[in-house]
């Protein structure tokens, strides 16, 4: 199937089953004309690093009710930023947090750079997060990928080169499916997708709107995909 048809099948299938998360805009609100918030979506992705969707959601409420914007938590004492970190784990991410937070208030004004490699130069901001800021919160064209994306992506173009040595040909991938149109939302549907439908074990297969089109799945094998070189 062409790329278009995936990512247009893979975005109805979103509409109808995004997660409900904290930081996204629901389609009711997105109707209403609401666009997602810069500062919610870094903390969140952030956050994200290396902890759970369940785990974060709680401390992402708290966050955002004390800081409800990017200069409250520069203007925030780094002494009650780390306290609320507290139980997500590496510190660094979070005197990474702050400091990113002054510098977006101090040199921008408060307000988040919009491309990949301006966000890039932020503390705390690798690849993978400047690609999903940029894509999520200003709707650019970036191939984001996770440990979900790689596992979707890995089944469905049936790719047997273990991970690392796979990574470039994923993100190959995930940049050519990445529609013009809502890439944030089809990064987000394609998280989803390896959130919800095809998890590392025992996937929905039935249940996916890509299941016709699978290599992975056509052959049997998608529960062993993505390969990973031995350690
Ligand atoms: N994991 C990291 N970022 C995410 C997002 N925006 N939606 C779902 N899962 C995620």
């Amino acid at each position: 199937q062409s790329p278009s048809l995936l990512s247009s099948s893979l975005l109805e299938w979103y509409d109808r089953h995004a997660r409900t998360l904290p930081w996204r805009v629901g389609p009711e609100n997105r109707r209403l004309g609401e666009v997602p918030d810069p500062y919610r979506i870094w903390l969140s992705e952030v956050m994200l690093q290396q902890t759970t969707v369940a785990a974060v959601k709680s401390y992402f409420e708290v966050f955002t009710r004390t800081w409800p914007t990017v200069k409250d938590l520069a203007a925030a004492d780094e002494e009650d930023v780390m306290k609320a970190w507290a139980g997500l784990g590496y510190y660094s991410r979070a005197r990474n947090l702050k400091k990113c937070a002054d510098l977006v208030a101090s040199a921008y004004g408060g307000e988040f750079p919009d491309t990949e490699n301006a966000l890039l130069k932020l503390p705390g901001i690798g690849p993978y997060t400047a690609a999903a800021i940029a894509t999520i919160a200003f709707d650019r064209h970036a191939a984001v990928v996770d440990g979900n994306v790689e596992r979707v992506l890995s089944r469905l173009k049936l790719i047997e080169t273990p991970l690392p040595v796979a990574k470039p040909e994923i993100k190959a991938v995930m940049a050519d499916l990445t529609p013009e149109a809502r890439p944030g939302d089809f990064a987000q549907a394609v998280m989803d997708l390896g959130a919800t439908i095809c998890t590392p074990k025992k996937p929905a297969c039935v249940l996916c709107p890509w299941r016709e089109t699978c290599e992975g799945h056509r052959a049997g094998l998608a529960e062993t995909l993505p390969r990973k070189a031995p350690k």
